[in-house]
């Protein structure tokens, strides 16, 4: 296995004590690994003027995996501030955002599935301006993106059937009925796309019903394809049928070997510096980044581990227990390295 780097950059908040904890798995589990660490986000700013500094930049372009924790963005505008995590994603050309979730154990109805995000247009592009007596924001929809991240979510069907042992199965979700433009191109792309993968079984939902049935059923689900405001929103709504934001990974691709990972959830500023931030989320996303990697055993190991905490304790608060981040961490480590 050839030696890669893996830069971690953990933000603010909670990602700055979740993050070094995973780093530490990742190393015992993967030793050959390179490590750098850089900084992004808020404090990052505050101290230095850029929340992405060049550096930052320049080690994540080297990169061959980045585990990002979470940045504090302000919601008022703040001359000079710009979400380092939308610019790594652009910059980087990370243009597919993938979220899975699965059921708790013995939680009914059972689930597993993934959402797969368009990730570089849509609402995201941040053109807004205003009209007399208020403001306008760009859609931007491309046939090129859409059939990008279709192939990438057919892709994304076979590996999950091959996993989960159920057919392959696509469902792509929009809002073509209103948007028909947009969405019109969107649904269309992805049909395209999907009819040159005869064994995936297509369909489609609009996006309000698909809400509605993720709540009521989503074992019906498998993967979704999915533009980048509706999969932001609805892979939300997964990790709440999940156990929380505590346990929602996600990863995001391009077309080049780097690739970013990062948990769901923001910095908490509510709990941050208590200890209690429950590290499984990004711990999970260790998961996906070994995958990444080519290190499927260790992957593997580690998913094992935390299934085991997820069913078995210890839990933090957010998951109803009283254990800290640590010991969280600690109980993963002994079940992955037994
Ligand atoms: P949040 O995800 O930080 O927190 C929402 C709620 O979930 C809070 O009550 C928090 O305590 C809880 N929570 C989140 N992760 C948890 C964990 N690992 N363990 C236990 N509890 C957890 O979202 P919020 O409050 O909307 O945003 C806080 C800050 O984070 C804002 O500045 C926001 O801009 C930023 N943010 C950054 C993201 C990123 O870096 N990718 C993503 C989402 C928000
Ligand atoms: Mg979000």
């Amino acid at each position: 296995m050839p030696a890669a780097t893996v830069l971690l950059i953990p933000g603010d908040g909670i990602g700055a004590e979740v993050v070094p904890l995973a780093g530490r798995v990742l190393a015992l589990l993967a030793p050959d690994l390179e490590f750098v660490q850089a900084e992004a986000g808020w404090t990052c700013f505050r101290r230095q003027g850029e929340a992405l500094p060049a550096a930052t930049l320049a080690l994540a372009r080297r990169a061959d995996a980045i585990l990002f924790g979470a940045v504090q963005s302000p919601s008022e505008d703040v001359p000079g501030y710009k979400s380092p995590i939308l610019t790594l994603r652009r910059e980087l050309d990370l243009w597919a955002n993938l979220r899975p979730a699965r059921s708790l154990p013995g939680h009914q109805p059972e689930f597993d599935l993934l959402i797969v995000r368009e990730n570089s247009e849509d609402l995201y592009v941040g053109r807004e301006r205003a009209i007399p007596g208020g403001f306008v924001a760009e859609r931007v929809i491309t046939g090129a993106a859409s059939q990008r991240i279709a192939e990438r979510a057919c892709t994304q069907a076979l590996h999950h059937a091959a996993r989960t042992g159920r057919r392959p199965h696509l469902t792509i979700v929009h809002k073509a009925n209103v948007l028909k433009k947009t969405d019109g191109l969107f649904r269309t792309s992805c049909l395209e796309v999907a009819a040159r993968f005869p064994t995936i079984q297509v369909d489609e939902m609009l996006v309000d019903a698909a809400a509605m049935w993720l709540v009521r059923d989503p074992g019906r689900f498998d993967v979704i394809v999915t533009t980048n405001l509706f999969g932001d929103i609805l892979s939300d709504l997964i990790a709440g049928l999940a156990g929380g934001l505590g346990l929602a990974p996600s990863a995001n691709l391009g077309s080049g070997r780097v690739a970013l990972f990062e948990p769901v959830h923001g910095s908490a500023p509510d709990i941050a510096g208590c200890g209690i931030a429950n590290p499984l989320a990004t711990l999970r996303c260790v998961v996906m980044l070994l995958h990444h990697l080519g290190r499927d055993e260790p992957a593997r190991r580690l998913e094992a581990a935390i299934e085991t905490v997820v069913a078995n304790g210890p839990h933090t608060p957010d998951l109803g227990g009283r254990a800290t981040t640590q010991e969280v961490v600690d109980a993963v480590r002994r079940y992955a390295l037994a």
